[in-house]
């Protein structure tokens, strides 16, 4: 299968994805986790991207649609794969189809967590993050046994520089005017899944396997 996550900031994508990526047998592409690894590393991909990340505002789509690129071809995606944070904008979207195209390929499904705002920022201030698996935590609706600790591997987790409430504003703000487009880019392709990702993570994992079957 080859999934599109889409959902604005703490809408539940990376809480979702390793499920869904364990459950079919995919590849998780997530273009934030990505990002931010280069950003650690300070490659000059990461040197680029830092700035707009850390104001919360889109990167270029040349950077990402470069790192999809690469990543999609790679034999362990051949299978199929989740696109978690990417494409969010119309021309990452019509980028990706002409990738795709020339694989002979294309989207199966696009899951939409549509969820109100005014619930996000309670989600992204509370979440902690165990930067090497990706695992992610919340202090009240997600906590680990310890609290600061990953459960697994007794490393320490952190918070992600822009999970503040000032930014998750902007954040917001490129999703509803740059991405929703997106949502209705793959609506006229009658691809799109609806999902409830206010209801807990559980019941969101089960309306996501119907979506699918
Ligand atoms: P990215 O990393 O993609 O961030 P985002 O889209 O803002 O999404 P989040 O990771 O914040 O939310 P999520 O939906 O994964 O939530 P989670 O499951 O963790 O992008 C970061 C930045 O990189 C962008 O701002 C941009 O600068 C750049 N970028 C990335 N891709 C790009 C692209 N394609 N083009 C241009 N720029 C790009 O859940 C959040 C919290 O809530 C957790 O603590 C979790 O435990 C909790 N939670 C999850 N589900 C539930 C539930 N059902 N009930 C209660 N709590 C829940
Ligand atoms: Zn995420």
């Amino acid at each position: 299968k080859r999934l599109i996550l889409i959902g604005p900031p703490g809408s539940g994508k990376g809480t979702q994805s390793p499920i869904i990526k364990d459950e079919y047998c995919l590849c998780h592409l997530a273009t934030g986790d990505m990002l931010r690894a280069a950003v650690a590393a300070k490659t000059p991909l990461g040197l680029k991207a830092k700035e707009g990340m850390d104001k919360g505002e889109l990167v270029s789509d040349d950077l990402v649609v470069g790192i999809i690129d690469e990543a999609i071809k790679k034999p362990s995606c051949q299978k199929g794969f989740i696109l978690d944070g990417f494409p969010r904008t119309v021309v990452q979207a019509q980028k990706l189809d002409e990738m795709l195209a020339k694989q002979g390929t294309k989207i199966d499904k696009v899951l939409n967590f549509a969820i109100d705002d005014a619930i996000l920022e309670e989600r992204i201030t509370g979440r902690w993050i165990h930067p090497a698996s990706g695992r992610t935590y919340h202090s009240k609706f997600a906590p680990p046994k310890v609290p600061g600790v990953d459960d697994v591997t007794g490393e320490s987790l952190i918070q992600r520089k822009d999970d503040t409430a000032e930014v998750l504003k902007s954040r917001l703000e490129s999703f509803h005017r740059q991405t929703e487009p997106v949502i209705d880019y793959y609506s006229k392709k009658s691809v799109v899944a609806q999902l409830h990702a206010d209801k807990p993570p559980k019941e969101v994992t089960s309306e996501v396997q119907k979506s699918l079957s």
